[in-house]
């Protein structure tokens, strides 16, 4: 892809800096406290009562004083989401062996195992590891664009192809390739991002292997969705602003003279109600424009520990529970809804391409289905800009999908 030329410098990558490791969790509540705040279910209500009142201000009281990678009690969560449109993945077989927490990748090599938990200075390399390639991928104003992937997401001809053709037929969206970070969450997805010359980070999990697909809310997706935001929290916390999108998006055009300029935490929507400010809207999980700040890494921990309180669930789920929590107007966190005219999907389809961003594969089950739809979608856009000019402008184009989906 000679667009990236310059771009992704992965290939020279040393060895040490291939045995890429998870990054590490570092819930900023203290476990202990945790337990004792979901122990009993029967005392739900009142639990609910200290979840809104307490928690916010314990949450706030314990951020100042943790940095990064001293959490005694961290246990490493198994996961992320690549796709927050409650697709099937399934889980493979799974490499259970306690301990494994090193999976070395490159292209060639097989998983390699170990089995010690990474050192300090391990995790400290992981860290370095993910604050380089962040800093290459950035724009000028250290803006990352992350998207998360499986192997069964990065088979030829699938969801990543598409995702990728679509920044190569957007308007003015191939630069944009240069700032994609690819987490990788198998070997397989890692060497195919490096075969397209991205920046690309193995984000691996303790035991677990995602390269299949995983059920829609099974233990292992749920722990795959958690890790996403906790994921995305270190990436805050390193000083980069991100869009996360899911990779079943098409990019068509810059996202950015759309974003609000004083909102810390903007996200698209499955369904727009007309007003960027309320919070009656339905958030989808699979786009967002997050800048780092205080305000918002305060905001993804807190994300992330309410999922204690909310067992079973996945973050979109918590998300709408947390939205009118308190803790979020105490913290000045400026959260806005993107317009799905401008960021539409298979839910709420945008009315005229015009106009359009991205496109995602929202409402919609398997990746055959999407496949299916969004192929359509790129064939959509296509044919759009080989319209005249003028006949592009005059009359309102529209999509011809969703078809299987939607
Ligand atoms: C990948 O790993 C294999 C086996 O460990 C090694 O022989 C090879 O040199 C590595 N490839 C690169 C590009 O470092
Ligand atoms: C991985 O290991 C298996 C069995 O040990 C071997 O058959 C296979 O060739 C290896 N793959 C690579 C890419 O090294
Ligand atoms: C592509 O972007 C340029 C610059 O923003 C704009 O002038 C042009 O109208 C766009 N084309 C389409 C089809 O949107």
């Amino acid at each position: 892809m000679e667009n990236l030329k310059g771009g992704g410098s992965n290939n020279k990558l040393g060895d040490e800096e291939k045995l890429l490791d998870e990054v590490i969790a570092t819930p900023s509540i203290n476990q202990q406290q945790q337990q004792l705040l979901i122990s009993s279910r029967n005392i739900m209500k009142i639990f609910l009562l200290f979840f809104a009142v307490v928690f916010p201000s314990l949450v706030l009281y314990h951020f100042s004083s943790y940095p990064l990678q001293f959490f005694p009690n961290y246990k490493p969560v198994s996961s992320f989401v690549f796709d927050s449109n409650y697709v099937n993945i399934t889980p493979s077989s799974h490499r259970s062996m306690a301990g494994n927490l090193l999976h070395g990748y490159n292209s060639t090599a097989n998983v390699s195992t170990q089995g010690t938990l990474p050192s300090k200075e391990k995790k400290k390399k992981q860290k370095v590891k993910l604050e380089q390639v962040l800093e290459k991928a950035a724009m000028g104003d250290k803006t990352v664009i992350i998207t998360a992937l499986n192997a069964a997401w990065t088979e030829p001809n699938s969801i990543f192809d598409v995702f990728l053709k679509s920044f190569n037929v957007g308007n003015q969206t191939k630069p944009l390739l240069k700032h994609v970070v690819v987490a990788a969450l198998d070997q397989t997805a890692y060497s195919r991002c490096l075969e397209k010359q991205l920046h690309c980070y193995a984000l691996t999990t303790k035991g677990v292997d995602f390269s299949g697909e995983a059920h829609f809310m099974s233990e292992d997706y749920l722990k795959m969705m958690w890790r996403r935001i906790d994921f995305l929290r270190i990436v805050l916390e390193m000083g980069y602003n991100f869009i996360f999108t899911d990779a079943d998006i098409l990019w068509f055009r810059q996202p950015f003279a759309h974003f609000y300029p004083d909102a810390d935490f903007q996200i698209a929507c499955d369904h727009y109600w007309y007003d960027s400010t309320d919070l009656d809207n339905s958030p989808n999980g699979g786009f967002n424009y997050v800048k780092s700040n205080q305000r918002t890494i305060q905001f993804y921990k807190f994300w992330y520990n309410a999922r204690e309180a909310h067992p079973g669930k996945h973050d979109q789920d918590v998300l709408n529970m947390i939205k009118f929590n308190p803790f979020i107007k105490d913290i000045g966190l400026k959260i806005r809804f993107l317009d799905t005219a401008l960021f539409g999907g298979f839910c709420e389809p945008s009315k005229d391409l015009k106009f359009v961003c991205t496109m995602h594969a929202n409402c919609c089950i398997g990746i055959d289905n999407k496949m299916h739809d969004l192929t359509m979608a790129l064939d959509d856009w296509e044919k759009y800009m080989a319209l005249p000019g003028d006949e592009r402008m005059s009359k309102p184009q529209t999509w011809t999908v969703p078809r299987i989906c939607g």
